[in-house]
């Protein structure tokens, strides 16, 4: 009985600072619920109580409403690669904006944000830009499809590619373990025929990918996969992975197409230069935006061509009123061209400190969790056991959301805006500064959380 009070206390005294801090917050949500659901546009950005309002941002800093700051290790979920309102990309930003924000027609900025990632992503000929990554991973599978002839798309169980309905399978992974994996429609209102275009496979099991292809290829156009699942868990690639699925893919005839949304920013070619693995098409996003809405699928030119009236008769429809535009193109050109390979080494050595120092809290603290992840993209596992598959993620993090909200909660009191699932993302205005300033919000977080865990997650705690 004493313990349940001390759970119960340490909830009670960690809510009551988010709400003391957070009044004006409160009140903006309590009347945004009135014209959106959930007060909120989008389901990633919504947590319980009511979500902080911030209200401005400036590098790596986010000001709310209440007039709190916090060092932000969210940035927009991976994509502001050099934070908030950079000097030099806000300047050419508002320039465009008194030249025109989109015309109609082609237009001089996508040409040059679409040559520099041509020259660095080693698999694109070609590509077409959109307003989205869903739409990216929309058009590269429907891209795949007709270029094969075949229907079926094969995901990894847990692949997260946005929120179209043929990635709407299997989002979350599987938590069985024998016989073949049957995929799953996510939510309701995605229809029950979308199972007869998708297929999936557990990530980093070859042998599992070689069964399903050998049975079922000749329906296969072709696998789509994140090279490093980001929502799935920031789980790596386990070594000559990838390179098997090329293999493999070669081998039955079916096309490789990386989603490298998030993990484009790892290096300048996206992982794929990482393994030096070259799919057949990839989608990419979120930071090649500079801050504005955006996505791009490409690939091999002959893939790509199906998209020129020109070279086919028979040509696929890629059309949205807002793709290319010059606002995302301007700003996208001048973020990609500041994050240049010293920028990136920098921020993915400044990874690497972080989850060193977490890892370091963990085990000074008896806590039984790690901190996963490459470079610059880092993610907490509550398990110190090795994290291999999806279905591993997401055992580790099972019985773990309340905890896991109550540490996003604190981070927050003490400064720090994370994502909920744990998940932290390096900008380029940070140094070793802002990594000390996590680490001592992350170690202060967690040791005020371990009351609550002695009593409802005792298996993390050791001895
Ligand atoms: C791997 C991956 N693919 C696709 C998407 C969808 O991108 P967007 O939110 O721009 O539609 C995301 C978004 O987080 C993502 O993480």
């Amino acid at each position: 009985m004493v313990m349940i009070r001390d759970a119960a206390r340490v909830e009670d005294e960690i809510l009551s600072r988010y709400r003391a801090r957070t009044g004006v917050s409160r009140a903006r949500h309590e009347e945004a619920r009135t014209f959106m659901p959930a007060g909120d546009t989008r389901a990633a950005t919504y947590f319980a109580p009511y979500p902080t309002y911030m209200a401005a941002g400036e590098g790596a800093w986010l000001n709310d409403c209440d007039g709190n700051r916090y060092l932000d290790f969210l940035n927009n979920f991976t994509s502001l690669a050099h934070g908030h309102a950079q000097p030099g990309i806000v300047e050419l930003a508002a320039d465009q904006l008194t030249r025109g924000t989109v015309f109609g027609t082609a237009a001089e900025p996508q040409v040059a944000l679409a040559k520099l990632l041509v020259e660095r992503v080693p698999s694109f000929d070609m590509l077409r830009f959109t307003n989205s990554g869903t739409e990216a991973t929309m058009m590269m599978m429907r891209a795949a499809r007709a270029f094969s002839g075949r229907d079926i798309i094969v995901k990894m169980d847990g692949g997260y590619h946005g929120s179209h309905d043929f990635v709407e399978v299997s989002v979350s992974a599987g938590m069985g373990t024998d016989g073949p994996l049957m995929p799953r429609l996510e939510g309701r209102g995605v229809p029950q025929a979308v199972l007869n275009a998708v297929m999936v496979a557990p990530f980093n099991d070859l042998a599992a990918m070689e069964a399903l292809l050998r049975q079922h290829h000749e329906r296969i156009a072709g696998i789509i996969i994140e090279p490093m699942p980001n929502s799935g868990g920031m789980v790596p690639p386990a070594s000559g992975y990838l390179r098997g699925l090329r293999q493999l893919a070669d081998e039955f005839d079916v096309l490789l197409l990386f989603d490298e949304i998030v993990t484009l920013r790892l290096s300048s070619g996206g992982y794929q230069q990482i393994e030096d693995v070259r799919p057949d098409m990839t989608a990419v996003g979120k930071i090649i935006g500079g801050g504005f809405p955006v996505g791009a699928f490409g690939g091999r030119a002959a893939i790509m061509q199906l998209f020129d009236p020109d070279a086919d008769a028979d040509s696929l429809f890629h059309s949205g009123t807002f793709n290319g535009n010059n606002m995302t193109m301007t700003a996208g050109l001048e973020a990609m061209r500041r994050l240049d390979e010293a920028a990136i080494a920098r921020i993915n050595r400044l990874g690497e400190r972080l989850q060193d120092g977490m890892n370091a809290i963990f085990k000074s603290q008896g806590i039984r969790a790690q901190c996963l992840g490459y470079g610059s993209l880092q993610q907490i596992q509550w398990t110190d056991e090795p994290v291999v598959t999806l279905t591993d993620a997401r055992r580790a993090g099972e019985d773990m959301s309340r905890l896991r909200e109550l540490l996003h909660l604190e981070l927050l009191n003490r400064g720090l805006y994370t994502s909920n699932r744990g998940m932290f993302s390096i900008s380029t205005p940070m140094s070793d500064g802002e990594i000390e300033l996590a680490l001592a919000a992350v170690e202060g977080a967690l040791g005020c959380l371990k009351p609550y865990m002695r009593e409802a997650a005792p298996r993390l705690l050791r001895g």
